[in-house]
């Protein structure tokens, strides 16, 4: 048998295997005649190709209004101040720090509540406990492109008089219900940075239904400048630039491919590693799409043998990148972690994921051969599990 890297075999790759790479359009003629058309517009930033992008945006996800931003945080900003969202938001705690920082801006205290223990959601069942006279809104997220249950949430907010916003940073591609997102609830925020399926270098893109918000995060993406410099409300600058709007437009057509080639590498995961002991996968809703955005295992480490770090850093050792994510959850961050010292009883489910928790590299362009030869590391680590256990766990 052979041994491990962390035990001084060979490394499984020679170059290191990344996490995640950007699928980028290719670097020829066409790219340069764009930048040209630019150039010659004189026109760098919120010009004529971030209206192409969103109007095909739009179409694709079939909602009224697509307002492209500077990035998703910037978007969720805008929807926050433009919804006029005051006191409280309910929102998970194992999510991107975005979310919640999004709210922090607005002069809002995040009410973390647990996600499901499957899919990793935000958990419908639990929200209604934590709804007070101060809560104004709910925030869901796509988590890892898994689409929350998106028909709860409505139905609790409609009950409670709450408004309903969607961190869809992972959502493009996904699907819910068969439907793509975009419309629900009132506004879902899109992020296209290097690591997402729809890469726009930075951007994001707010949808809505809803014309008067759109209208107010159009201004409010201009500093909240309707046109006259006599400003309706403290905006930012959260305009996107021509280029990134290019490099959106250019894989825009791809997007499908990328979700289905998404999906058929994760295939090949689940099947290689269906019968290790100790390793589950998020949940999908049958009726559902994930974008797998990012793809993560979930290891119990009295039955796998090796806990989640020192996989990881066994895994490492064969040159393979990994990524605890979410860790640490945004309430144990040095941010928030004094203003939620008590919280950690409330989000058993949160804290259980986060420790456990390990993505796997996947990306748009990633070969399955590269998967088959992960899984095949992942079991000779397995095989080895008693000896690596031995050496400690160096990567706590
Ligand atoms: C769930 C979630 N929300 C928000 C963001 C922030 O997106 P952006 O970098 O486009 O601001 C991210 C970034 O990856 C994210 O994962």
């Amino acid at each position: 048998m052979i041994k491990p890297a962390v035990l001084g075999g060979r490394p499984m790759f020679e170059e290191e295997m990344h996490i995640t790479r950007p699928t980028l359009p290719r670097l020829d003629i066409d790219l340069f005649k764009h930048l040209d058309r630019m150039f010659s517009m004189g026109a760098i930033t919120n010009g004529q190709y971030v209206r192409e992008l969103e109007e095909k945006v739009a179409d694709y996800l079939g909602v009224r209004h697509a307002i492209a931003v500077s990035c998703c945080t910037s978007g969720l900003m805008l929807v926050i101040k433009a919804l006029g969202l005051f006191g409280e938001v309910i929102l998970p705690s194992f999510t991107f720090s975005a979310t919640a920082h999004a709210l922090m801006w607005n002069s809002i205290t995040p009410v973390f509540v647990d996600c499901d223990p499957e899919g990793y959601n935000l958990n419908p069942d639990l929200i209604e406990a934590s709804i007070t006279d101060r809560t104004s809104g709910i925030m869901a997220v796509y988590t890892f492109g898994n689409p929350p249950r998106i028909k709860a949430l409505e139905e609790i907010a409609a009950r409670n008089n709450l408004k309903l916003i969607f961190d869809a940073a992972h959502g493009f591609g996904s699907e819910y219900q068969a439907k793509r997102p975009g419309s629900f609830g009132h506004a879902e925020v899109f992020s296209m940075s290097p690591t997402k399926l729809l890469v726009a270098g930075e951007g994001g893109i707010v949808t809505t239904n809803d014309d008067e918000l759109a209208r107010k995060i159009q201004i409010g993406r201009n500093y909240g400048n309707p046109g006259d410099y006599d400003c309706e409300f403290a905006g930012l600058n959260a305009r996107m630039e021509e280029f990134n709007a290019y490099l959106a437009l250019a894989s825009l057509p791809n997007l499908e491919g990328f979700v289905q080639r998404r999906n058929d590498l994760v295939a090949s995961y689940k099947k290689e590693l269906a019968d290790m002991p100790g390793l589950s996968f998020q949940r999908i809703d049958p009726a559902d799409r994930n974008s797998y955005k990012d793809f993560s295992i979930l290891i119990e480490p009295l039955t796998f043998g090796l806990n989640r770090n020192q996989l990881a850093q066994a895994l490492k050792a064969e040159k393979i990148d990994t990524k605890k994510y979410f860790y640490p959850p945004v309430h144990r961050q040095k941010a928030y972690a004094f203003l939620y010292a008590g919280y950690e009883e409330s989000l058993p489910v949160t804290g259980y994921v986060t420790e456990n928790i390990l993505c796997l590299p996947l990306y748009s362009h990633m070969e399955e051969k590269e998967v088959l030869k992960i899984c095949s590391a992942i079991k000779r680590i397995y095989d080895f599990r008693e000896d690596i256990a031995r050496i400690g766990d160096e990567n706590a």
